[in-house]
């Protein structure tokens, strides 16, 4: 497979800059690092029966991408499926670059045979994000992996650096193929429940009941006694909270999502579908061998993924149980999130504190109130927000506003409070504008987990709670040291409230992590747009942009 090269633009001459690259996006500073990716289908046996997944250049999960803020990435991927494909950037948030979000609102989906080449920045971002198909149904065959983004030289982080670095990708799992369980959705049914949990790409046991098996394992991390080690931790999975924790040993909190958080112990983590924690692990225990456990949460029927911890002065293998689901339920998750801070004083990509950003202080411009709910339309499962279910178009709503393509999406359908009518579907759009500050409530009146994301963004999660939001429960929410991150989990019969800066100009996928819901209409897109077309807001749409449904034969 194709190691990614790193050179430094310094290195490239100007001509050869401007044969390969969209110069606009061109900051000369920032290494590029050039990556060809390879998507096919594979056979592999994560459960224990051969089954149909997609590999990246060859490998089940896909290539780590290891860089550093601000690096250019220069990706080009080439799709060997049979059908149209896509690979989305989570939490990278394609600063004036919307049209590298790689999601069918955003770009025309690649043929199969074609490819297409990706061109971005983490763009004053650090921390641990992951990418994974948004087409189809593909994201339960695999196709993720993990982004981890790096600090450069001279910008600290509030801890020593850890002796090694382990990337942890835990999910869901079904031994369906991708094709069947789309067909499946299509068809107006909703997903089983998965057959298992995957720690990247690994799974030793799928069993319910208590944890008394003590299964056999293939996830092994070598480590030394003394040492303390960084876990980045993502749930990549479809459908199901994980929690995860190490046997005999705590965890101390450092990142979430780009936040350098107050860095509190915990035995254990619940991780919601498409959420990334990173922790750091010191290995002050006996030498022995330990489990690493990642469990579904909140389901009646557990599914167990464990792999080992090798200290590497160990001569005892793995015993005892698991270590046991932790005894809090959703009230003490709530619990928990509510104990994830902002440092304040430590800074995040750029040198200035994350506390000099005063969001509390800063007065929203508008309330979006997004209730999600379960309908069946012409007899057909769906899922909804504010009654609407999103159908995707046949253009990407992106090309449609920058060739100004009428009819492909509509700006009136989806309402910013519930409203309780019956349940329609339409490729919806909420129109705001560039600089808008605003809260967005995310009203829970299921009694299933919620996971909600947000492309091109980070946000402030200021308040949890139960039952009904209403205007009063503004008073509970923490307007001083609310972590930002992309992706916020909603509890049972409960609601969210975040806030968000509005100053990346584009067109934003706000979806559901969950993955059949995302796929069956929770979702829609957030325009953010600006009646003074600028460079310094939004880049050109990019010289190899792919063309399909009404932009077709148009000229970039
Ligand atoms: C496809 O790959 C080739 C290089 O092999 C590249 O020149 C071309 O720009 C890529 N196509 C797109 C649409 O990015
Ligand atoms: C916050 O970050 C600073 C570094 O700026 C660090 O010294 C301090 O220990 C951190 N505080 C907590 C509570 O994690």
């Amino acid at each position: 497979m194709g190691k990614p090269v790193l050179l430094h633009s310094l290195l490239l001459s100007g001509l050869l800059l401007l044969a390969v690259l969209d110069v606009s996006l061109v900051n000369a500073d920032d290494p590029y690092r050039f990556y060809t990716w390879t998507v096919t289908y594979g056979t592999i046996s994560p459960l224990g029966a051969p089954q149909q997944v997609i590999l990246i250049n060859g490998q089940f999960p896909g290539p780590q991408l290891d860089v550093v803020t601000n690096d250019n990435l220069v990706l080009n991927l080439i799709n060997k499926l049979d059908v149209p494909f896509l690979l989305t950037w989570n939490g990278i948030k394609q600063r004036k670059n919307s049209w590298q979000d790689g999601v069918l609102g955003t770009n025309c989906p690649i043929p199969p045979g074609s490819n297409y080449t990706y061109n971005f920045q983490p763009k004053d971002q650090i921390g641990s994000f992951t990418y994974f198909p948004s087409t189809g149904f593909h994201r339960a065959a695999g196709g993720y992996g993990a982004i981890n983004v790096y600090q450069r030289p001279r910008i600290p982080v509030p801890y020593a650096t850890p002796d090694g670095d382990f990337t942890l990708l835990v999910g869901d799992w079904y031994k369906t193929g991708h094709k069947a369980l789309q067909a499946s959705l299509d068809s107006g049914k909703s997903l089983p429940f998965p057959d298992g949990v995957l720690i990247n790409g690994h799974s030793q046991a799928t069993f319910s009941g208590d944890q008394g098996n003590s299964p056999a394992t293939t996830v092994l991390l070598q480590i030394h006694a003394g040492k303390t080690y960084k876990f980045r931790v993502s749930n990549v999975g479809l459908k199901n909270t994980l929690n995860f924790r190490i046997q005999g040993h705590t965890m101390k909190l450092i990142e979430v999502e780009g936040s350098h958080v107050v860095q509190n112990m915990y035995d254990s983590l619940d991780v919601h579908v498409g959420q990334s924690v990173n922790v750091l692990v010191t290995l002050n225990q006996a030498p022995k061998d330990y489990y690493i456990v990642a469990s579904t949460r909140f389901t009646p029927k557990k599914l167990v993924a464990s792999g080992v911890l090798h200290y590497t002065n160990s001569k005892t293998p793995v015993s005892g149980p698991l270590p046991a689901e932790p005894s809090y339920q959703l009230h003490g998750s709530m619990e928990q999130a509510r104990t994830y801070r902002w440092n304040l004083t430590a800074n995040a990509a750029r040198p200035n504190p994350q506390g000099s950003f005063h969001y509390g202080k800063i007065t929203t411009t508008k309330t979006i109130v997004l209730s999600n709910s379960a309908p069946l339309i012409n007899g057909k499962q769906r899922y909804a927000v504010n009654g609407v279910s999103y159908v995707n178009a046949d253009t990407p709503l992106k090309l449609a506003d920058y060739f100004n393509i009428p009819g492909v999406f509509s700006t009136s359908s989806l309402q910013t409070v519930p409203n309780g009518g019956a349940a329609t579907v339409a490729t919806s759009v909420i129109p705001t504008s560039l600089h808008d500050f605003i809260e967005v409530v995310f009203q829970n009146d299921e009694n299933a987990m919620q996971s909600w994301h947000l492309d091109g963004y980070d946000f402030w999660v200021v308040g949890f709670g139960s039952g009904q939001w209403a205007p009063a429960k503004r008073s509970t929410y923490n307007l001083v040291d609310a972590l930002t991150r992309h992706t916020t989990q909603v509890y049972p019969n409960s609601w969210t409230a975040i806030l968000v800066s509005l100053d990346n100009q584009g067109m934003w996928n706000m979806r559901s992590a969950i993955w059949e819901r995302q796929y069956l209409g929770q979702q829609f897109y957030l325009r953010v747009w600006s009646a003074v077309q600028s460079l310094a807001n939004e880049y050109f749409i990019p010289t190899n942009a792919l063309l399909c449904g009404k932009a077709v034969g148009k000229s970039h």
